[in-house]
Parts: C-alpha cells; structure tokens; sequence
C-alpha cells in the first residue's frame, strides 16, 4: 500500500508522528509537508524530538490570506498525488493543509482518509470547523477519536466509510510522556515549581486577532494572580507586538517549545488554560484542570467529564476559574486505549473504496 500523508502545522506533525511509524512497518509512505508552518521551533524540532522521517517534500508555501495559502498547497500536492498515485491521502485535523490535502483526493479521486474527522465546534467563524466540516465531506474513510465525533457525521449523513479508532494525540503522549518527564529540565530552568503555575496557550485566531478578545484573555490571567508561563505561538506573538496588549508581571512569556518540553510543563502545571484543540486533551491526559479560552469546544467529553471549563474571553470568568477550578473526579478513557495508530493502519489495509 501507498499512502500520501499531507501535513503542514505544528499539531499535525505531532499526529502523524506515531501513526508514520505505524505505517513504514510494511507500507510506503510519502510524507509531504505543506510547508505552512515553517519556523524551526513550529515544524522542524518536532520532526526530530519525535523521530518523524523527514518530509520527502516540502512545499514551502509559507504565510498568507486563507484562499491565497490553501490555494498555493493545490498544485504541488495534485503534483505528487498524480506521480505517486497512492492507494491513500491520509490528513489529520482541520487545518488549511488538510482541507488542501482532502480537495485534491477529491478531485482525482484518490481516496482520502481523514485522521481526527467528526469534529465539530458548530461555530462556523472557526476557520476550523470550515476545514474539517469539508474535510469529512469529501473524505471515505473518517477516522474518528470517539463516537460522539462518529455521531456527529451521522448527524450529517454520513455513516459510510466511518470508523472510531481513538485518538493518536493519546498514542503520541503515551509514547512521551515519560521521555519528557525525564529529559526535560525546563520547569526548574525557569525557575518554576511543580504545581505552582498555570500554563498558557492562546493562538486561535478568533482570539488572537481581535484586540479586544485578546486584551480581555489578557486580563483574566493576569488578574487572577497566579504565576502563569505562557509560551507564545507567533501569530500571538505578532498580535501582541501590533496591539500594544501586554499581560501583568505574573505571567512569563517564552517562544513555543518543543514537544517533549511542552508536556513536561504540563505535567507539572497545576491548571492549564488554553484555545487549543491538542492541549485541552493533553490536559485531560495529564489529569489537569483545563479552562478553555473559547465559547464552544469540539472536545466536549472533557467538559462532561468535568475536567474542562469553557469560559471564553470573560475575564472574570477567567480569573476565577485560573483561582478555583480544580477537579479531582474520575476520568473515564474518553480517548481509547493508546493504540489508535496501529487502528488507523488496519483500516486503511483493509477498507476497499474503489477508484471510478
Ligand atoms: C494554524 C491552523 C490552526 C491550528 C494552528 C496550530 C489554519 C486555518 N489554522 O493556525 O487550526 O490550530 O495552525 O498551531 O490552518 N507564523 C510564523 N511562523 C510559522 C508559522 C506561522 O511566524 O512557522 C506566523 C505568521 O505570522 C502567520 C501566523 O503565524 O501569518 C499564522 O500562521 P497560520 O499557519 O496561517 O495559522 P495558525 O494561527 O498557525
Ligand atoms: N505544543 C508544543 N509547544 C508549544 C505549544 C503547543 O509542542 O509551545 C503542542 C501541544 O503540546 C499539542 C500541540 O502542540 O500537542 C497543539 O497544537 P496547537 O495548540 O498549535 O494547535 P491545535 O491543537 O489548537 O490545532
């Protein structure tokens, strides 16, 4: 079997990461990366912290306007699909390389298999939820994290081709998290103690880009008083620069940091606030309180589960949930058994969708 695996964004790296490995075991696989994330510290220290082979081409397609950015991904991937015509384009998420890499399958009619799909926010403004909601569409085989995403498609009709597999985030920080405990110093480097410190990230555009959301994020975690690290994606980093929007004294800034240093901050967080979809399962992983920056989640089992708090931009909301919110209940396997890789491989080997 041949499968073309299209990845361009950081979270997606860290998917593909067990399921390439899974894959290479007795398939061929041409990983191509879009190239739309691009700084060492957003794309390349994660292809070597998680021993992904390197891409055998990147697009190098860079920054830029949605149509402008996802249209500059079509040629190069039609490119290669139609050179290397694969049994399989295989993308994860909802990012714009996955909405590039699911229009091409499409249109050649290479089959596609979408890891992650059934996802649903239900908020439309989401740049998101308009990829993963036209990613599912023109997909055959929808790998789903849970059933309530395989419901989800029902809901849509969609029921053919739709399988729950579990979440290779979970395989990913299975395989980790243990390396990260022991070879990252970073906590004590920053002079942090355990279980003293929220963590922060804020990177959706829905938040980021309007000053006003930003500003009122800003002032919830500052006003909640505690000590907060908050590595900085650069589209916040760009934002905060333009905005003059400036957190208080208790919250240190870093730039992004690699995977492995990523959970270790969080596995000695004692709380983490966040609008990222990864990092809010990753709390729910780690057995930390999650608040998230956003009015809706696709993760809603962890809010059910009552480890994850949505408050959005009210920073009274926020700050309190930063002092208070600490839950301590069980957490069911919301997220399967840590072999969702392996799952992926099988359905792709044994689903026959047949070119016309
Ligand atoms: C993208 C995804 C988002 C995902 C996120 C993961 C889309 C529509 N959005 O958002 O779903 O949660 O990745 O991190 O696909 N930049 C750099 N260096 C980089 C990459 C980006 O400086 O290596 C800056 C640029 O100023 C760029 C901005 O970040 O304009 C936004 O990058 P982009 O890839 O467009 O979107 P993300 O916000 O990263
Ligand atoms: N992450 C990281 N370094 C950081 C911030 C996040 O390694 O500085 C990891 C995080 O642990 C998770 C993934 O990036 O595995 C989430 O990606 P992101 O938040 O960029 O995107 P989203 O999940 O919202 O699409």
């Amino acid at each position: 079997m041949k499968i073309l695996t299209v990845v361009g964004a950081r979270p997606q790296f860290i998917k593909a990461a067990p399921v390439s490995r899974a894959v290479r075991q007795d398939h061929q696989e041409f990983l191509l990366h879009t190239g739309q994330h691009y700084d060492d510290a957003m794309s390349d220290l994660f292809f070597r912290q998680l021993h992904i082979p390197p891409p055998d081409l990147n697009l190098e397609v860079g920054s830029g306007r949605h149509g402008a950015q996802t249209a500059a991904m079509l040629p190069g991937i039609e490119s290669v699909a139609l050179e290397k015509s694969p049994d399989w384009i295989l993308v994860y998420g909802d990012t714009n390389s996955t909405l590039a890499g699911a229009l091409v399958g499409a249109k050649l009619h290479i089959p596609v298999a979408h890891v992650e799909a059934g996802l649903r926010s239900y908020d439309r403004r989401m740049p998101e939820e308009v990829n993963r909601v036209v990613a599912d569409h023109v997909s055959d085989l929808l790998l789903c994290p849970t059933d309530r995403a395989a419901s989800n498609l029902a809901r849509e009709g969609i029921t053919v081709g739709v399988l729950t597999v579990g979440d290779v985030m979970y395989d990913a920080f299975r395989q980790n998290v243990e390396i990260a405990r022991r070879s990252s110093g970073l906590v004590a480097e920053l002079g942090l103690e355990p279980d003293r410190y929220v963590l922060l990230t804020v990177h959706r555009a829905e938040n980021v880009d309007d000053q006003a959301r930003l500003g009122a994020i800003l002032r919830g975690v500052t006003d909640s008083g505690r000590r907060v690290l908050f590595p900085v994606h650069p589209r916040t980093r760009a934002a905060l620069a333009s905005s003059g929007v400036k957190p208080g004294p208790n919250v240190t800034l870093i730039d992004p940091v690699g995977y492995l240093e990523m959970l270790a901050l969080e596995d000695n967080a004692e709380a983490i606030a966040t609008d990222s979809g990864g990092v809010q399962r990753e709390a729910y992983f780690a057995g930390k309180a999650c608040i998230t920056l956003r009015e809706r989640t696709e993760w809603t089992e962890t809010v059910d589960a009552g480890w994850n708090v949505l408050v959005g931009t009210d920073s009274e909301k926020i700050a309190a949930a930063m002092r208070d919110f600490r839950p301590s209940g069980a957490r069911p396997q919301l997220f399967g058994d840590g072999h969702a890789a392996e799952r992926v491989v099988d359905a792709l080997s044994s689903s026959k969708v047949s070119n016309p």
